[in-house]
């Protein structure tokens, strides 16, 4: 990023294949923040928070909305499942939460998804066979690609009557032929669905905020706090992941300026989240996946299970040449690293240092189609140790070789470690050094 102004604008990404702990990070985060925001992906993220042992799992409200001081923004990159949200809303408000509307604002420019990009994504997914990308199903591919295709319904367009019934017309006559014609499902109604949007924009008219982009760009310059809150990981991005098997939009750090609708020299941080292991959801290429007990032992011990489908994730061991890719694409200026508590236990760690591909040893990440399948992981082994880390307070109180490992990893990847994470609640959470 560009250091013109300094601003305090932190962007907060996922350095792995998302499920990093983003959501723990940014909520512990927001208590020091003015701002909060979503700035791309939809409610296939699943950031998961836990507040004096209650669990709140969100999917497309900002991470901060726990913290009634920071505002909540979801930006124009956000593909915005009106359904989902109007639930989520509906549930933090029951929970006591969100109690003023100013606390949520959500740009004009969004996109909408609706029940018929779900049914779409689920429906290619069920004919994929092996080309199965292992989508949350939550429809973000088809709502992307109405957004490409200039398509989309916008959030604002639910504000003008006739605008939206005729888009939607238009947009289900295509949707319809498809879903009618060559997935052999029943076709959905655009009256009702009228109907339901209507409904639902009626609810979610408070939160309306015609231009976000100015909001953030005004908070900026006024040095207000602000945390950009990245959904999935570097691996899942469009462009720069493990395509085809990643997500519909950029998940990399520079999406949040594109998301948000701010320039590149507004924002001086990025904290990359890695956990101090791997884990992925979805088919896809991983170098040091665990198809073993220890892999086993790692989805039990770290509750591997998606937040937003109840998927088992895939484990391994942590992969630094991989690492090293986030910190590159994203420019990560400090990392945090989570759940290390899920490594006690173990006599033995290893983390991948490099890889070999047809008989060479690499140290970078292979980006070419058809590579990072062949490649195998090559280890260093580290100690393990036994003792319970998550009731530690203190960085200096854990034992020599959890201090060991962190250092290990803020070596090889040249890039200080701000925060060390010893378990899901906020006051397990060890900070090396102030945030903003
Ligand atoms: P989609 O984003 O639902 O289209 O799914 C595409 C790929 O991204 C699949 O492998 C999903 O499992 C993965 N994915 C999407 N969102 C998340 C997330 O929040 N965490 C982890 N993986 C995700």
């Amino acid at each position: 990023m560009v250091h013109s102004t300094l601003m305090p604008g932190i962007i907060v990404i996922g350095a792995q294949w998302g499920d990093e702990g983003k959501g723990k990070v940014v909520d512990v985060f927001s208590a020091q923040a003015d701002y909060v925001i979503r700035y791309q992906g939809g409610a296939n993220a699943g950031h998961t928070l836990v507040v004096d042992g209650k669990k709140t799992v969100l999917h497309l409200v900002p991470s901060g909305v726990l913290h009634p001081n920071a505002v909540c923004v979801i930006g124009a990159g956000v593909v915005l499942d009106i359904e989902i949200l109007s639930q989520e809303i509906e549930a933090l408000q029951e929970a006591g939460l969100l109690k003023d509307p100013k606390q949520l604002l959500i740009s004009d420019s969004a996109t909408v998804l609706l029940t018929y990009h779900r049914e779409l994504d689920q429906a290619r997914e069920q004919g994929a066979g092996l080309e199965k990308i292992g989508t949350t199903g939550k429809g973000i591919g088809p709502a992307y690609e109405d957004r490409a295709s200039r398509k989309a319904i916008l959030f604002g367009d639910l504000f003008q009557s006739s605008t939206l019934k005729q888009k939607l017309m238009s947009s289900l006559k295509e949707k319809n032929f498809l879903l009618e014609k060559l997935y052999k499902r029943k076709p959905v109604d655009p009256e009702s669905v009228f109907k339901s949007v209507e409904k639902i924009a009626e609810k979610l008219a408070p939160y309306r905020c015609r231009d976000t982009s100015l909001i953030v760009y005004k908070a900026l310059k006024q040095n207000r706090k602000v945390l950009f809150e990245g959904a999935q990981g570097t691996l899942l991005d469009l462009l720069h992941g493990t395509y085809p098997y990643v997500t519909s939009s950029s998940t990399l750090s520079g999406s949040a300026c594109i998301g948000t609708g701010i320039g590149p020299n507004m924002i001086d941080k990025v904290m990359g989240i890695t956990k101090a292991y791997t884990t992925r959801v979805g088919s896809g290429p991983f170098p040091t996946e665990l198809s073993d007990e220890t892999g086993e032992r790692l989805r039990s011990i770290g509750q591997e299970f998606g937040a937003t489908t109840g998927r088992p994730r895939r484990c391994g061991w942590l992969d630094l040449v991989a690492l090293k890719y986030a910190l590159r694409t994203n420019g990560i200026t400090s990392l945090a690293l989570m759940k290390i508590d899920v490594l006690s236990g173990f006599k033995e760690i290893k983390v991948c240092t490099a890889y070999e591909l047809d008989g060479q040893v690499i140290k970078d990440y292979p980006v070419s189609p058809g590579d990072l399948e062949r490649t195998k992981p090559i280890y260093e082994t580290l100690a393990g140790w036994s003792t319970d880390i998550s009731v530690v307070k203190n960085i200096k109180d854990l034992p020599k070789q959890v201090q060991d490992y962190v250092q290990f990893i803020g070596k090889e990847m040249a890039t200080p470690i701000d925060v060390i994470s010893v378990g899901p609640g906020r006051e397990q959470t060890l900070w090396l050094k102030p945030l903003f």
